[in-house]
């Protein structure tokens, strides 16, 4: 991990966590600006190997491992990332309308258990400003743009809910190669079992339907509500061909324990990212590659990757694409060299002659 790890990481969590991560986004902006620098930072981060390119939903994919939604929330700083050599870059989330997110402060790390507590209630710019940001915009890897209903701050009826993401959709579609919607934010009260009630997914693409979209489409669901909605969501996203597939978001609350005290606990409100929702996003992954077309639909898996191993089992157990946000925060960035640098070896130890050869193979 070169410096990163024991000095720089060091100096970055003395500060508060939002503060820091604000700033290590305006860096990136100015870092992003010089193609001296990007191409820099490309020799130096990118693993290029025919072994580790993927084709998903067709789209040409360098290696699997992208960066998720949250750490780059209205695309000021795509040129700078795709640079570290991830095999995409995925914006967002972004709504209709621009939001401030919930108050201050909703971002804590909690190193003892590689975890980052986030409550950030999805701060951004605007989709149409953000679209505008990114629509020329030329990048080495596939661009996602992951879209959400504004957050206003207080509840909405139903009948607001689906506009609003028809807005979103139609403000950046063809601003990116593809849509992820987030069907499930953790960290919005009112509206994160919305689209757990039957119907409501296959209402918002049914809307979608008629927009003639242009790039492939991604749902990011809830981890909760079991199989059954897992079925529930299959059947829903059945008519429309141009959904290609599905990852998991957040659970909400604290449905694994945290080594911090319950009083601290009490003061970061939110959800988990991390180490400790590795294990729940590696069984839901699995239980719904297990269920899926396989042939129509590929998967997404984000949650507490930090190493090879760790992106690897994700693959074995059914996505095609991994994300990661926790561990560049923990790890900086010279986690996808890493990571990347270990799949390849990874695929040596097990006789593979490509990722794909792995995907799936101990899901059941
Ligand atoms: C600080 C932070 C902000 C996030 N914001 C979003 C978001 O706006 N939209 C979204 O779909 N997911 C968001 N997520 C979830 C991530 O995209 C990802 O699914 C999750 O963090 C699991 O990956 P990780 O364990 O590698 O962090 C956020 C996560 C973190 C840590």
């Amino acid at each position: 991990m070169g410096i990163y790890e024991p000095v720089i990481r060091s100096l970055a969590f003395l500060g508060d966590a939002e503060a820091m991560h604000d700033r290590a986004v305006r860096l990136g902006k100015r870092l992003g600006k010089s193609p001296r620098v990007t191409q820099w930072l490309t020799r130096r981060y990118a693993v290029e190997d025919p072994r580790l390119r993927c084709v998903v939903a067709g789209l040409e994919f360098p290696n699997p491992i992208g960066l998720a939604a949250g750490y780059d929330k209205s695309g000021h700083t795509v040129k700078a990332l795709a640079s570290l050599g991830f095999g995409a870059i995925e914006v967002g989330s972004v709504s209709a309308d621009s939001s401030q997110g919930n108050p201050r402060p909703r971002l804590w790390r909690v190193p003892r258990d590689r975890a980052i507590v986030v409550n950030y209630g999805l701060p951004n710019e605007g989709a149409e400003q953000i679209a505008r940001r990114l629509r020329d915009v030329e990048l080495p890897v596939p661009l996602g743009i992951n879209v959400v209903k504004t957050n206003r701050g207080y509840a909405e009826p139903e009948e607001a809910v689906f506009p609003d993401y028809e807005a979103g959709v139609r403000m950046v579609n063809g601003a990116c190669d593809y849509l992820m919607l987030n069907l499930g934010c953790p960290n919005i009260e009112s509206e994160r079992d919305f689209f757990g009630t039957p119907g409501r997914i296959a209402e918002l693409l049914r809307r979608l339907d008629a927009m003639e979209l242009n790039t492939p489409v991604f749902l990011k669901v809830s981890p909760c509500g079991g199989d059954a909605f897992l079925d529930q969501l299959l059947e829903e996203a059945d008519p429309y061909e141009w959904v290609k597939g599905f990852m998991f978001n957040l659970p909400p609350g604290k449905p694994v324990p945290l080594s911090v005290s319950a009083e601290k606990l009490e003061t970061m409100p939110g959800a988990i990212a991390g180490k400790p929702i590795q294990e729940l996003i590696d069984e839901r992954t699995a239980a719904l590659y297990c269920r899926m077309d396989r042939q129509r639909y590929s998967l997404i898996a984000a949650g507490g990757v930090f190493t090879a191993e760790d992106a690897y089992r994700k693959i074995r157990l059914g996505a095609s694409l991994v994300q990661l946000l926790a561990g560049l925060v923990y790890e900086g960035p010279g986690i996808v060299r890493s990571i990347n640098e270990g799949l390849l070896a990874l695929l040596e130890r097990d006789g593979l002659n490509h990722i794909h050869d792995a995907l799936g193979v101990d899901a059941r």
